[in-house]
């Protein structure tokens, strides 16, 4: 299968190129960035929501999924994006936000007008909400008048979930999968597919000691593997090469794996690993041992849309940890999903007031804190969890233009951090495929790991380290030095070392 040995990047549209000038990333601008994308290495692309949306979540609210929103370009933009990548031998993958559509969407629109709407069942409405919380915060229910009852939403009210019960919808998703198909995409990343309500049992969800509320009644609801496993299938009769990856609202590897293992995904991101909150390496060797004790391939990745930049994040701006949890992602077992301007160690993009904020969690952050402190603390809050910080333009040069959001600040150091990236993906690709890792350690601030013929040494602690090598090899990377003998090699603090076995 292409995917097993793919190296993915992810683009969140409206922050990476703009090919118009008018401040907001569009798909002509990402056919521009194909022969860079090609040059650094890249096989696979996940394009974000292009849909016409009225961006409540910027894009993630889609009020028609079988069409592009103007302001990225047309369908026949898509399209040629779509021929011109083929050409380069890069496949595409879209984003699928299956589990809700925007409150504009034609079908939410008849849904809502009246009880005996044909497709009133497509949508979930009670007589009386639950204590669900949106996970954007408030309560997942909203009174709409004009029936006088509420429809659920698990996240913003402008995206009111779908009623997975109903064949019907079904029926309307397939439509939607093939229509893409027929135009040619190379595989989907379902979005939140974890959260599809398919029971209609409504009851409250339980409080945890630490008095929030536990999610244990909307989402990984019985029946949901059912559906997906159904839909899996189905995808694969249609073509067995589409790539599927799921993306499941969970930090918990063993949620994660179920719904590769049991719903037939080909993967799953894996966000017990990928959205850590700091370098904690012990967490970082524990799940990465868990996760290669399962048989099918996990995802690598540290940065999304979703999180702050990993620059900042897990290497706290010092290049040497930036290049070990490179090295970690591309000369390992895995998928890896570089996220845009990772390669050029760009940085995360803080707003410093609230007309600057786009993204909507944070906003609504800023606005239950200003009830209680000053305007500047609530902004330290809403920034804390502001997905704007991995949202900002990405700085290309005097070209760019900001437009909807500010800039990311450019890295100092980005030209040589790319040549790292460059480099490393030029050596997964001589060196993989990569199917088999075994031996890994965690000792003195070292991650160390087997990964088919080559040894992996990555120090991360601030003093140098010896390591005992027990096979024949040579150096092929890094600033460790093997000993005369072949014995053990000396990795300085922040570097790493990886040796290739004899034939
Ligand atoms: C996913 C997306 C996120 C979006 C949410 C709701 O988590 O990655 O950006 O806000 O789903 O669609
Ligand atoms: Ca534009």
């Amino acid at each position: 299968m292409w995917w097993k040995n793919a190296v993915f990047y992810e683009i969140y549209l409206a922050s990476f190129a703009d090919s118009n000038g008018d401040g907001i990333g569009d798909i002509d601008g990402v056919r521009e960035k194909l022969p860079y994308l090609k040059e650094a290495g890249i096989d696979a692309l996940w394009l974000t929501p292009f849909y016409p949306s009225p961006r409540v979540d910027n894009g993630y609210d889609v009020s028609d999924y079988c069409a592009v929103d103007p302001q990225y370009g047309c369908l026949e933009n898509f399209q040629s994006l779509l021929e011109e990548a083929h050409a380069l031998s890069i496949k595409v993958i879209i984003d699928v936000v299956f589990n809700h559509t925007s409150t504009a969407h034609p079908w939410f629109i008849e849904s809502s007008a009246s009880l005996e709407s044909a497709k009133r069942d497509w949508y979930i409405w009670r007589d009386q909400p639950t204590n669900w919380e949106s996970f954007f915060g408030g309560s997942a229910w909203k009174l709409d008048q004009r029936t006088n009852q509420y429809y659920y939403h698990s996240f913003a009210e402008e995206q009111a979930d779908l009623n997975w019960r109903n064949p019907e919808v079904k029926q309307a998703i397939y439509d939607v999968l093939s229509f893409w198909l027929a135009i040619g995409v190379d595989g989907f990343r379902f979005d939140v597919i974890n959260n599809l309500t398919v029971s209609d049992t409504f009851v409250d969800n339980p409080i945890g000691a630490d008095g929030k509320q536990v999610h244990l009644y909307d989402v990984n609801q019985p029946g949901v593997m059912a559906v997906l496993k159904e839909m899996n299938q189905w995808l694969k009769t249609v073509d067995p090469d589409i790539f599927t990856v799921a993306e499941i609202s969970s930090d918990q590897l063993s949620v994660i794996s179920s719904y590769v293992e049991e719903a037939g995904f080909d993967t799953a991101f894996n966000f017990n690993l990928g959205s850590i909150e700091d370098l904690d390496l012990k967490l970082l060797t524990h799940e990465f041992q868990e996760m290669n004790a399962r048989n099918y391939l996990p995802t690598l990745f540290f940065n999304s849309h979703d999180m702050s930049r990993s620059w900042n994040r897990l290497a706290r701006e010092d290049r040497g940890t930036y290049e070990l949890l490179s090295v970690f992602l591309l000369i390992n077992r895995g998928v890896p999903f570089l996220f845009q301007g990772e390669e050029q160690g760009v940085g995360d993009y803080l707003p410093s007031h609230i007309s600057e904020i786009r993204d909507i969690q944070a906003k609504n952050k800023y606005y239950e804190q200003c009830l209680f402190v000053e305007t500047q603390q609530a902004l330290l809050f809403a920034n804390e969890v502001n997905r704007d910080r991995s949202r900002g333009m990405i700085p290309w040069g005097a070209s760019q233009q900001t437009g909807w959001i500010g800039s990311s600040p450019i890295n100092p150091e980005g030209e040589l951090i790319s040549s790292v990236y460059q480099e490393l993906i030029r050596l997964r690709k001589a060196e993989g495929p990569f199917q088999v890792v075994t031996n890994i350690q965690l000792e003195n601030g070292c991650i160390r790991y087997q990964v088919e013929h080559l040894s992996v040494v990555l120090n991360f602690s601030d003093l140098s380290v010896k390591q005992n090598i027990s096979k024949k090899v040579q150096t092929i990377y890094g600033k460790g030095v093997l000993s005369e003998d072949r014995q053990w090699v000396q990795v300085p603090p922040k570097s790493c070392w990886i040796g290739k076995e004899e034939q």
